[in-house]
């Protein structure tokens, strides 16, 4: 029997999840529990480059668990954690850093897009793909399911297992594959450009009636007068309905755009209908779930220590060869 493939995901809780999250990660997250052994975690200590609040970042971290919860994932197939919870963690991020070339992190992107979009240059958000390379690595994943933005984090990881299986000569770390579903790669936000909590242009996946109504409204499009004929391809809220209908309700719209007499206002309805029936049972359930807070943290606290001991048994080889402790 071939063994059972781990896969493994982190998402960071500094805000509300969005759409965007959910097709271009969360979906798959969820369809996956079945295919391996999953471990989905709440990337906490990333969260802390960017969001220096307590109670926000606890508060944030519940919220992702329900939201978790709500959207389907069983703790019983999935371990789903806090990245805290496993100290093994910050400690393989050190040994990788001793190992990390500086002209590696200074080719990261996504530090310098956060940059440029505001937030601090402090050495944590730096160093951010050392971190992630050994969330990824200290529980021997074999596959990371992610959004498109996360492949050159899991290029870098890739690259810093080898640098240390070389260094150590062994095979002491797997190389991980990413796993990103093309048709979803990047969901665009309400402004047309990538949808991120950065760039405060999402939509909210919990949102409901007349709050996400707004946000919805808000989406950008063309100025074209309702009467005139529109190309849905060329447009930001038929781009949100592809991810949400059905390939005949998709033509049926389609359709409409191509005739005229139909403005991105009815688009924009028409979106709405959509997305509130497609979260409906979740929102149901998260609001069930928010009565028995102590289920959730107990699938926190279960799924920690599940973590932990996986991130034991491959750390204690690390420390040996490393020469941490003794092995002879
Ligand atoms: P944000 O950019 O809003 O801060 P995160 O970086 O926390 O989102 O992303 C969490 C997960 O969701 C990652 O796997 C990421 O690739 C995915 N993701 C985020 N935004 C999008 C998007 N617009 N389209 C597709 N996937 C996305
Ligand atoms: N950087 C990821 C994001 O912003 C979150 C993350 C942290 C992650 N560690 C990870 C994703 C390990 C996959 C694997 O979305």
């Amino acid at each position: 029997m071939t063994k059972k493939k781990t896969i493994l995901s982190g998402i960071q809780p500094s805000g509300k999840l969005h759409i965007g999250n959910y097709f271009g990660a969360i979906r798959q997250h969820i369809a996956m529990q079945d295919q391996g052994d999953a471990f989905y975690f709440i990337a906490n200590y990333h969260s802390l480059t960017s969001l220096n609040d307590g109670k926000k970042l606890y508060q944030n971290t519940i919220d992702v668990t329900l939201d978790y919860l709500a959207l389907g994932l069983n703790p019983e197939k999935a371990t789903f954690f806090a990245q805290s919870d496993v100290p093994q963690v910050t400690e393989l991020a050190w040994i990788l850093a001793t190992l990390t070339p500086v002209s590696l992190m200074e080719k990261g992107v996504s530090y310098k897009d956060k940059i440029a979009a505001g937030l601090s240059p402090n050495i944590g958000l730096f160093t951010y793909p050392i971190l992630q390379a050994a969330d990824i690595l200290i529980y021997h994943s074999d596959v990371v399911p992610v959004g498109e933005d996360q492949k050159q984090n899991i290029e870098i990881c890739r690259d810093l297992a080898g640098k240390f299986n070389r260094a150590y000569d062994g095979e002491f770390l797997i190389i991980p594959e990413e796993y990103i579903v093309k048709s979803v790669a990047v969901v665009p936000g309400t402004d047309g450009r990538k949808m991120s909590k950065s760039y405060k242009n999402t939509i909210p996946m919990f949102e409901e009636g007349k709050p996400l109504k707004k946000v919805l409204m808000s989406i950008e499009t063309d100025s074209k007068a309702l009467e005139e004929p529109k190309d849905p391809e060329k447009d930001n809220v038929f781009a949100l309905i592809k991810l949400f209908a059905d390939e005949s309700k998709q033509t049926e719209i389609a359709d409409k755009y191509r005739a005229g007499g139909y403005g991105y206002g009815h688009a924009k309805l028409e979106l709405l209908e959509l997305v509130e029936e497609y979260f409906a049972d979740a929102r149901e359930k998260r609001k069930e779930l928010e009565q028995d807070l102590n289920y959730v943290m107990d699938v926190l606290t279960e799924g920690g220590k599940k973590a932990r001991e996986r991130a034991e048994s491959v750390m204690e080889p690390i420390r040996e060869v490393t020469g941490l402790v003794r092995n002879f």
